[in-house]
C-alpha cells in the first residue's frame, strides 16, 4: 500500500470516528471543558452590556440555563461546543458591544446588523483569527475602525455601513487577503484610501458611499464587481479598466472627478459593465465615441457635469441601454439617428443642454418603451411630431423651455398610461441587479416648484410644454388623459377656448395655462376637479364669471389676473356682466345644441345669491350702497 493511500485511509477513519463522537455527544452535556466556560461567561458579559431588548431575544441567555449553544442567536461547533456564529441581527437591541466578544475564540460569524448598538467596536475582535464575517451595519457604532481588525486574516466580509464611524481606513487592510466585500458606506470616514486596498486579490465589492474620503482613483482592480464611491470628495481623473475586468456596477457620482471621459470610456475590459454613474462631477470635454465596446451597459448617468460636444453616435450601438441621463451639461448638436437603435430605452433625460434641431419623429416610432422623455431647456425647434403619440407608456413628457412651434398634437389621447388604459404602474423606476440598485430620479416642475422625484417617480404623470412657441387651440383630445396629474401649457401662444370637458381630467393636481391668448369663459366643469391644488389661467383673454366650486374660489387671485374675469376670488363682482356673457357664449357654441343644465343652474343660483346678497346689504348699509354705485359707474365707463 502506497503512503498516499495509507494517508487517505487514515483520514477516512478519522472522519468516521469524529462523526461517531459527534453523534454520541449528548446535546445537554454539561460543560466540562474550560473553553465552553469561557464562551458562556463571554456571552453573559455581552448580554450584561445590552440594556434594551424589546423582542426578548436574550431571555434564554441566563445563568440557570447552562447550555449556551441553545441560546437564541448562538450556534456552536458540533465537536467542541464552542460558539461559532452569533446572529442577533434585526433584534432591536440597545446597548454596547462588550469587549468580551474577543473571548469567543472560535467565532467565525458575527451578525449584529440592524440593532441600536452604540459605543466603539471593541478592538478585542482583532483576536478572533477565525472570523470570516463581521456584520455590524445599521447601528450607531462610533469611534475608529479598529486597527486590530486587520489581524483577522480570514475575514471575507466586513459590513459596517450606516454607523457613525470616524477616522481613516487603517493601513494594514492589505493583509486581509481573503476579503471579498468591504462595506463602509454611510459613515463619517475620511482621508485617503490605503493603496493596498486596490491590491486585495479577492475583493469583489467595495462600497464607500456617503463618507468624506479624498484622493484619486488610480486604477480599478479586475476582480471588482461593484465599486461605489458616490458622495465623497474623490478627485482627479477617471481611471481606466483593464482587460478581463469583472466590473458590473460603477458609481462614482457626486465627487470631484475632472477631465475627460476618454480614459474610462475607451479602455478595454468594459464589456461586463452594466451600470456607470458619473453624475454630479466636474467632467468636461467631448464625450468620446467608444461606446461600441460597452455591450452589457444598461444604465448610463453622465448628468450634471461640464461635458460638451455632441451626443456620440456610437451610443446607438449599446444594445441593452435602458436608462440614459445626460442632463445638465453643455451638449450641443441634434439627436443622432443612431439612437433609434436603443429599443429598450425606458428613460431618456437630456434636459438642460444646448441641443437643437427638431424632435425627430423616430423617437416615437423606435423608442416605444419610453416612460420618461425629458428634453426640457434645450433649443429644439419646429413642430411637436405626431409620432410622439406612439409612446403609449410615457408618463413624463417634458418639452418645456424649448422653441417648439405649431400646434399641440391632437393624438395625445393615444398615451395609454396617461389616459388610464394601462394601469400597472411601478412605484419607482430602478435598476436592480443582485445587491446593486439605482433608483431613477428626475427633477420636475409641478405646482410651481422644481423638485426631484425619486422614490415615487413612477407615480408621477406629467405633461409640460410650457415656455415654447406653440400656437393653435388646446386640443379637446387632451381631456381624455384621465391619469395626468400635472399639465403645464403656460407661456405659449395658444388661442381659442379652454375645452369644456377639462373637468374629465379628474387626476389633475397642477394645471397651468397662464400667459397665452386663450379666450372665452372658464368651463364650469373645472369646479369638479377635486384634486386640483395649483391652478393658473392668468394673463389670457378670458371673460366671464369664475366658476363656483370648493377648490376654485380658494386659489390665489394671481391665478386669475390679467383677464376680464369676475367673481371670487377676484374682488370685482359680476352680477351685471353676466347676461351679455352667457348670450355671447350661446352664440359661439353655434351648432352644438347641448344644454348645459349644470351651467344654467349654477348661473341662476349665482345670480339669485348674488342679487339678494347685494340687495340686502345695500338696503342695510349706506356706505356700501355708495361704494357699490361708484363701482358700477366705473364699470360702465370701461
Ligand atoms: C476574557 O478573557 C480575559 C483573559 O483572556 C479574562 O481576563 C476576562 O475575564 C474574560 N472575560 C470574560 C467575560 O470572560
Ligand atoms: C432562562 O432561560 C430558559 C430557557 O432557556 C427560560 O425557560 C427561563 O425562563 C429563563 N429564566 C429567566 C430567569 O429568564
Ligand atoms: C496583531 O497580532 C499580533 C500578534 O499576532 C500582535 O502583536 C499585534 O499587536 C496585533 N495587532 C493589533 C493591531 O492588535
Ligand atoms: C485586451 O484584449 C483585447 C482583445 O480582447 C486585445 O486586442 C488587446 O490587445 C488587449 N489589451 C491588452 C492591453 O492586453
Ligand atoms: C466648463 O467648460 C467650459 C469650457 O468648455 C469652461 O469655460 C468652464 O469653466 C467649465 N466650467 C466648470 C465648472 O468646469
Ligand atoms: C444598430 O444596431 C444594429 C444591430 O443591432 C447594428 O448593426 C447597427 O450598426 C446599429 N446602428 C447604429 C447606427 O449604431
Ligand atoms: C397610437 O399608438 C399606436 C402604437 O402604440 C399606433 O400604432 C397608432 O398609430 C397610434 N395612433 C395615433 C393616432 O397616433
Ligand atoms: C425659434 O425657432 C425659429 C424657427 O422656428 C427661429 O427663427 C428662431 O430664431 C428660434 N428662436 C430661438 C430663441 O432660438
Ligand atoms: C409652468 O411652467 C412655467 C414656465 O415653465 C413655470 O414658471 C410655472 O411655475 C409652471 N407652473 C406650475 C404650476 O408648475
Ligand atoms: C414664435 O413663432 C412665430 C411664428 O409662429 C414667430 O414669428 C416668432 O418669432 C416665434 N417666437 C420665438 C420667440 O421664436
Ligand atoms: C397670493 O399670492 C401672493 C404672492 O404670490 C401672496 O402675497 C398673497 O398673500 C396670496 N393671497 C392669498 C389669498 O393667498
Ligand atoms: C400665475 O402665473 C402668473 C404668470 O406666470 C404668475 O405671475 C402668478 O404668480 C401665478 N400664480 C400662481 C398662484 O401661481
Amino acid at each position: 500500500m502506497s503512503a498516499k493511500r495509507l494517508l487517505f485511509l487514515r483520514s477516512f477513519l478519522f472522519a468516521i470516528l469524529t462523526h461517531l463522537a459527534a453523534f454520541s455527544t449528548p446535546i445537554h452535556k454539561a460543560p466540562a471543558l474550560n473553553g465552553t466556560n469561557v464562551d458562556r461567561l463571554a456571552l453573559l458579559a455581552i448580554k450584561s452590556m445590552i440594556k434594551g431588548d424589546p423582542q426578548g431575544l436574550l431571555t434564554s441567555w441566563n445563568h440557570s440555563s447552562t447550555n449556551f449553544c441553545q441560546w437564541q442567536g448562538v450556534t456552536c461547533s458540533l465537536h467542541h461546543q464552542r460558539v461559532t456564529h452569533l446572529n442577533l441581527s434585526h433584534g432591536g437591541l440597545i446597548g454596547m458591544l462588550s469587549s468580551s466578544i474577543g473571548n469567543l475564540s472560535f467565532l467565525r460569524v458575527i451578525w449584529l446588523s440592524y440593532n441600536s448598538f452604540s459605543g466603539e467596536i471593541p478592538p478585542e475582535i482583532g483576536r478572533l483569527f477565525r472570523l470570516r464575517q463581521l456584520r455590524l451595519a445599521y447601528n450607531s457604532f462610533t469611534g475608529n475602525l479598529p486597527a486590530a481588525l486587520m489581524n483577522c486574516s480570514n475575514l471575507q466580509v466586513i459590513y459596517l455601513g450606516l454607523n457613525n464611524l470616524v477616522g481613516k481606513i487603517p493601513d494594514g487592510i492589505g493583509s486581509l487577503s481573503m476579503l471579498s466585500r468591504l462595506f463602509l458606506h454611510d459613515n463619517i470616514l475620511q482621508g485617503g484610501i490605503p493603496p493596498e486596498i486596490w491590491r486585495l486579490p479577492r475583493l469583489q465589492r467595495l462600497d464607500l458611499r456617503n463618507n468624506s474620503f479624498t484622493g484619486n482613483l488610480l486604477s480599478i482592480p479586475p476582480t471588482l464587481h461593484t465599486l461605489s464611491l458616490s458622495f465623497n470628495n474623490f478627485g482627479g481623473k477617471l481611471p481606466s479598466l483593464t482587460n478581463g475586468s469583472a466590473l458590473i456596477f460603477l458609481d462614482l457620482s457626486n465627487n470631484y472627478f475632472v477631465g475627460s471621459l476618454h480614459n474610462l470610456v475607451c479602455s478595454n475590459g468594459v464589456n461586463t459593465t452594466e451600470l456607470v454613474d458619473l453624475g454630479y462631477n466636474q467632467l468636461s470635454h467631448v464625450i468620446p465615441e467608444c461606446w461600441e465596446k460597452w455591450s452589457s451597459l444598461k444604465v448610463l448617468y453622465l448628468n450634471e457635469n461640464n461635458l460638451s460636444g455632441e451626443i456620440p453616435r456610437t451610443l446607438g450601438s449599446v444594445p441593452l441601454l435602458q436608462l440614459l441621463n445626460m442632463g445638465g451639461n453643455m451638449i450641443s448638436g441634434s439627436l443622432p439617428s443612431s439612437l433609434m437603435n436603443l429599443s429598450y430605452l425606458k428613460i431618456l433625460q437630456l434636459e438642460k443642454n444646448n441641443l437643437a434641431g427638431i424632435i425627430p419623429p423616430w423617437i416615437g416610432i423606435k423608442l416605444t418603451m419610453l416612460k420618461i422623455l425629458n428634453l426640457r431647456s434645450n433649443n429644439f425647434y419646429g413642430n411637436t411630431p405626431n409620432q410622439l403619440c406612439y409612446l403609449s407608456h410615457v408618463q413624463v413628457l417634458d418639452l418645456a423651455h424649448n422653441n417648439l412651434s405649431g400646434n399641440i398634437p391632437r393624438c395625445f389621447n393615444n398615451f395609454s398610461v396617461l389616459s388610464g388604459k394601462e394601469t400597472n404602474l411601478e412605484v419607482q423606476f430602478s435598476y436592480n441587479s443582485g445587491n446593486n440598485f439605482l433608483i431613477v430620479y428626475d427633477s420636475l416642475v409641478m405646482k410651481g416648484r422644481e423638485d426631484t422625484y425619486a422614490s415615487f417617480l413612477g407615480l408621477v404623470t406629467l405633461l409640460d410644454l410650457s415656455s415654447n412657441n406653440l400656437s393653435g387651440q388646446i386640443p379637446s383630445e387632451l381631456t381624455t388623459l384621465h391619469k395626468l396629474k400635472s399639465l403645464n401649457l403656460s407661456r405659449n401662444q395658444l388661442t381659442g377656448k379652454i375645452p369644456n370637458k377639462i373637468g374629465d381630467m379628474n387626476s389633475l393636481e397642477s394645471f397651468d395655462l397662464s400667459v397665452n391668448y386663450l379666450s372665452g369663459e372658464l368651463p364650469m366643469s373645472l369646479s369638479g376637479l377635486n384634486f386640483l391644488s395649483t391652478f393658473n389661467v392668468s394673463y389670457n383673454n378670458l371673460t366671464g364669471r369664475i366658476p363656483t366650486g370648493t377648490q376654485i374660489q380658494s386659489f390665489n387671485e394671481s391665478s386669475f389676473i390679467g383677464n376680464k374675469l369676475c367673481g371670487a376670488p377676484l374682488t370685482n363682482d359680476c352680477v351685471h356682466v353676466h347676461k351679455p356673457d352667457t348670450t355671447s357664449d350661446r352664440k359661439e357654441d353655434g351648432g352644438s345644441h347641448k344644454v348645459d343644465w349644470g351651467l344654467i343652474i349654477s348661473i341662476a343660483l349665482g345670480f339669485i345669491i348674488g342679487f339678494w346678497g347685494i340687495v340686502v346689504s345695500l338696503m342695510l348699509n349706506r356706505t356700501w350702497r355708495i361704494t357699490y354705485f361708484r363701482l358700477l359707474r366705473k364699470l360702465i365707463k370701461v
